[in-house]
């Protein structure tokens, strides 16, 4: 038990009991938006002065007190209490300690609703921009080993199956697409829940003169949240966040997986730096690709946070609920996981060594350049592509029964499967020409690469800063 005293205490005759405080209390996580909540108290406070609500004195003496605090947390010797709740009355219980009575003017015209939103908005908003910049960081990882690798063929591969050869450099650039459309929704995101809630109060407003739009500017706002009710009981904001965040969880789970598999001795491709693996306790052979493994697996949690608090919403009347306290976890932890796998996989992207000879040996095998010979007998003989398809299909098996390549086959073999063809069909047999051949727009041609490596430089990174 703890006692009567409590900030609404004037109603009650006894404390909650333990359980009630331990079900009830935030404060174990929500201290992480300290921060946050002293910014929102200093600007409600000089904006209470300004309209003459308390008196410049007692806002002096209460911004003086919160800056203290703020110090107090700063330096670690601030005593989070279970008791106390949540960060708001932690703050506010310590404010009171520090400056008497004053204290108690600070929540004129506001309540606890329209403050979480408030202090949660703002940590969900530098979320969204640490999200932009991790992006940035991985995408820059992955356009300076494009560049390194424009020209480096590896069998490109659909149902995991060896299908056309591409270029390393366009493998790499499918990415840094992925997280320019992460980083797309996050700048999304953000613009659309940059409204303040502050001020909205309880839930309908308050009978004080308040100036809405000056809290709203003082924290970075772009404009007050229209509606009252729709300010305290809204977390589209955190939704977006976690669904933004699971979709870049889902993307890095994906070059994980290729990670993991390009690193395993039958593939090859990839040689994980000792940075980012272990070795195994049993198996001398072994380097492990843990890092990668663990990306992979952690957009799980990612994803089951979105799923967390979807299902927390969904549901809830109008306007502010207890069950909303219960957005805080799942954020933050996907927060915490995203932040983590970016910086971990931009480390591997970094370090990460190509084995160029393997992979460009791994792309002779599987008949590769098939297409390739369909679309010359398409170009060159005029066959409709079906029948190109099946002349093919005849040829490889050709090659298969006697186990060589298709460019080991003879013009006369060729000849026997469709008499059209000609020598300078062995032009477009080879790997490099293959590639080469993909000039399409968004194609795997090396020189596609360069451009699109410029271009991709360009798009996500020029104007930086200026949005
Ligand atoms: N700790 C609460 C939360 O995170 C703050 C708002 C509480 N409001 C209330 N009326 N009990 O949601």
């Amino acid at each position: 038990m703890s006692g009567g005293s409590s900030i609404w205490g004037g109603r009650f005759g006894g404390g909650p009991s333990d359980i009630m405080e331990e079900i009830n209390a935030s404060i174990g996580f929500d201290q992480r938006l300290h921060a946050q909540d002293i910014a929102a108290s200093m600007a409600h406070c000089r904006m209470l002065a300004r309209q003459g609500i308390i008196s410049e004195a007692d806002a002096e003496s209460i911004l003086d007190g919160l800056s203290k605090i703020a110090d107090e947390i700063a330096v670690g010797k601030f005593h989070f209490q279970r008791a106390l709740e949540d960060i708001h009355m932690n703050v506010e219980s310590r404010l009171s300690a520090l400056i008497g009575e004053a204290a108690g003017r600070l929540h004129t015209a506001r309540s606890r609703n329209d403050q979480v939103a408030t202090d949660f908005k703002l940590w969900v908003r530098d979320a969204l921009d640490r999200l932009d910049l991790g992006l940035a960081a991985l995408q820059q990882a992955l356009l300076d080993r494009a560049e390194t690798h424009a020209a480096d063929v590896l069998p490109g591969f659909t149902h995991l199956q060896a299908a056309q050869p591409v270029t390393l450099g366009h493998h790499l650039l499918a990415y840094v697409e992925m997280a320019g459309r992460d980083r797309g929704r996050a700048r999304d995101a953000r613009t659309r829940m940059n409204e303040s809630p502050l001020g909205a109060a309880a839930l309908a407003g308050t009978s004080f003169p308040i100036d809405r739009h000056m809290t709203a500017a003082d924290l970075g706002f772009d404009r007050p949240c229209a509606n009252s009710l729709d300010a305290v009981s809204d977390r589209d904001f955190a939704l977006e966040y976690l669904s933004t965040a699971a979709i870049a969880a889902v993307h890095l789970s994906r070059l994980a997986e290729e990670l993991v598999i390009w690193s395993s001795a039958q593939f090859g491709f990839v040689k994980l730096p000792d940075s980012f693996s272990t070795g195994s306790s049993i198996m001398p052979q072994k380097r492990n690709p843990d890092a990668a493994e663990l990306v992979r697996a952690k957009a799980g949690r990612v994803i089951g946070d979105l799923n967390a608090l979807l299902i927390v919403m969904k549901g809830l009347p109008l306007a502010y609920s207890k069950d909303m306290q219960d957005d805080k976890e799942p954020l933050f932890e996907a927060a915490d996981t995203l932040d983590l796998c970016l910086a971990a996989m931009t480390g591997m992207i970094s370090e990460v060594t190509y084995d160029t000879a393997k992979m460009r040996a791994s792309a002779e095998l599987g008949f590769i350049t098939a297409t390739d010979l369909a679309d010359w007998l398409v170009r060159v003989l005029g066959l409709p592509f079906r029948q190109a398809h099946h002349v093919t299909g005849s040829l490889v098996k050709l090659a298969e029964q006697k186990n060589v390549d298709l460019e080991q086959l003879s013009l006369a073999e060729m000849q026997s499967v469709e008499p059209g063809i000609t020598q300078d069909i062995y032009d477009v047999l080879g790997i490099e020409s293959s590639v080469a051949s993909r000039t399409s727009f968004g194609g795997t041609a090396p020189d596609n690469v360069r451009a699109a490596i410029v271009e991709a430089r360009r798009r996500f990174f020029e104007g930086e800063g200026q949005s």
